[in-house]
């Protein structure tokens, strides 16, 4: 072959590595910010990157474009490895045309999410991107209505994770919105379907980009969300960490990560843990970290919705998804929030084989006008719905309150739980013991002398005859009321046994969880 071939071949891949130029490279970094091509390198295993369509070029001609064309038209794709495995990557490039989308760059992307599909292994976005190439039109939001259909398509197949590193807006926030898992990078991305000079326009709002659509609000607020980084590097380091809980598809087991945290590990600590008092607070997560290998718990969606916690653990190297009330957080009650976050973590987790492992400590549905307008019926009823669904290894473990409909919805038996357990100071009733009361004694506190002391005493009543875990263990709504210090073998032991569950649901085309 002649050098000339070989020369003219270098030269379109190095115009395609250098992307917008150094200048503007040196703007990416100057704002905090990586290049696409550091991300993906940084992202993936050393010297596994692969990169497709390398020399794929737009074909627009309107605003003298074919005078501006640059090898791979914004976008890096392709696929390489993630501690060994495959995972499927795409950048927007922010530095040619913006990053913006145009046909060829959608097709590009496309062409990889197919892939992904048929090898069935992950794909991570790498979002920086101005929104639709403004001089494409029609072409451009075709690109991404075909994305849309792909991210559909995918769900529940391969996991996917939107890492949002510089913009985000208008219709483009929808793919990431589809995928699995967000991640926001702090101060430097933004998400928003209307940027702040539109909301002035139509509500006469004023909001900053940051307030109305940074990384914390979409944390901690919208719970569009579900990570929050530093920067880049600590970016891409999370979601290596994420993956490594995750099969690379819906027909795999998670990986199993080797430990040498013993399985049967006692927690002495947990005996005493739980205040004296059932209505003081305590940090669920102390509880669900003791559990898992090497007391590792990557936490999702920390900032959002914190009455409820979810997250991954291990136990026995095995991944376990695990949702818990947080009574440190609005007493643990479930709110329309909380519900909802528990819903799409656990139907993540049933789509991917990932067992769950429910911790309940829930005095009921949080009361109040802004949640039943809200919708808490249907909100709640997704975690109902959800947890019913899901077909995984179930295991529940009810540390103090269990009360009302909560006890139901939070992987009681009665929604095909495999096992439930709980600690000797479970209490699990129709409702807490002050409420109780004023229904059930209502004449005799009336009647009474010494009103105070007849509450007391009838509260007392109450409170030995249902808040306890041993009316429901008597029933067989519980398999076991464990010591505490037992929490860890009880769990290892339950997930070993239902490591090999099979369970199913009717054929249907699909289920209709209240949405
Ligand atoms: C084409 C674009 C572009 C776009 C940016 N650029 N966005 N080119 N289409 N959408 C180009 C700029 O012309 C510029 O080119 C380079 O990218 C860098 O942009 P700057 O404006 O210099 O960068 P910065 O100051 O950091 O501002 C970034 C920005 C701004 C806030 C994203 O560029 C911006 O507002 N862009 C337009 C955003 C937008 O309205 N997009 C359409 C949204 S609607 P040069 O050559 O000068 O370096 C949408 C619909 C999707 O996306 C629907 C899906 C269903």
């Amino acid at each position: 072959m002649s050098r000339d071939v070989i020369n003219a071949l270098d030269e379109r891949l190095r115009a395609n590595r250098e992307g917008g130029g150094r200048e503007r490279a040196e703007k990416q970094h100057a704002q905090g910010k990586l290049t696409a091509r550091e991300r993906v390198e940084l992202f993936l295993d050393e010297g596994t990157f692969e990169e497709t369509d390398a020399l794929v070029q737009h074909r627009c001609t309107d605003f003298d474009m074919e005078q501006r064309t640059v090898p791979g038209d914004g976008v890096i794709t392709g696929h390489g490895r993630v501690d060994g495995r495959p995972v499927f990557v795409f950048a927007q490039d922010f530095t040619v045309f913006g990053g913006s989308l145009s046909e060829s760059n959608a097709a590009k992307i496309c062409k990889i999410m197919d892939l992904a599909l048929k090898v069935g292994a992950p794909v991570v976005g790498l979002n920086d991107s101005g929104g639709a190439r403004i001089q494409e039109g029609v072409a451009s939001l075709a690109g991404y209505a075909d994305i849309f259909l792909r991210n559909t398509i995918s769900s529940g197949v391969v996991p996917q994770i939107s890492a949002i590193m510089g913009p985000c807006a208008g219709g483009a926030v929808y793919s990431p919105a589809i995928t699995d898992f967000v991640f926001m990078v702090e101060e430097t991305s933004y998400m928003f379907v209307t940027g702040p000079d539109v909301i002035k326009t139509v509500t006469h709002e004023e909001v900053t980009k940051e307030d109305l659509g940074g990384a914390m609000t979409h944390n901690a607020r919208s719970g569009v969300a579900h990570f929050a980084s530093r920067s880049d590097t600590d970016c891409l380091a999370q979601i290596r960490r994420l993956l490594s809980f995750l099969p690379s598809n819906n027909a795999e087991a998670p990986p199993v990560v080797a430990s040498d945290d013993p399985p049967d590990r006692e927690i002495p600590e947990l005996d005493d843990f739980l205040p004296k008092d059932p209505n003081k607070p305590y940090d669920i997560r102390k509880i669900i970290c003791c559990a898992g290998d090497e007391r590792d718990f990557l936490e999702v969606h920390e900032h959002f919705a914190k009455n409820m916690v979810v997250g991954f653990i291990r136990i026995g190297g095995r991944t376990v998804g695990v949702v818990a009330n947080q009574p440190a957080h609005l007493a643990g009650t479930l709110d329309i929030d909380a519900s909802v976050k528990g819903a799409r973590f656990v139907r993540f987790c049933d789509a991917f084989n990932i067992p769950l492992w429910i911790v309940e400590d829930v005095p009921g549905f949080l009361p109040g006008t802004g949640q039943e307008w809200g919708g808490i019926i249907r909100h709640g009823a997704k975690l109902l719905f959800a947890l019913a669904e899901a077909t995984v290894p179930k295991v529940t473990v009810i540390t103090r309150k269990a009360y009302g409909g909560a006890y139901c919805v939070m992987g009681s038996k009665h929604i095909r739980t495999d096992v439930n357990l709980a600690f000797p100071t479970a209490e699990i009733a129709v409702m807490g013991p002050q409420g109780a009361v004023n229904i059930l004694y209502k004449n005799e506190i009336r009647n009474a002398e010494d009103q105070a002391r007849e509450r007391e005493r009838v509260v007392d009543e109450y409170q030995d005859l249902f808040a306890n875990p041993f009316v429901a263990a008597e029933r067989g709504y519980l398999d076991e009321v464990i010591v505490p210090r037992m929490l860890r073998r009880k769990l290892a032991a339950a997930f070993s046994l239902l490591a090999t569950k099979r369970d199913t649901m009717p054929a249907k085309k699909h289920g209709n969880i209240p949405l």
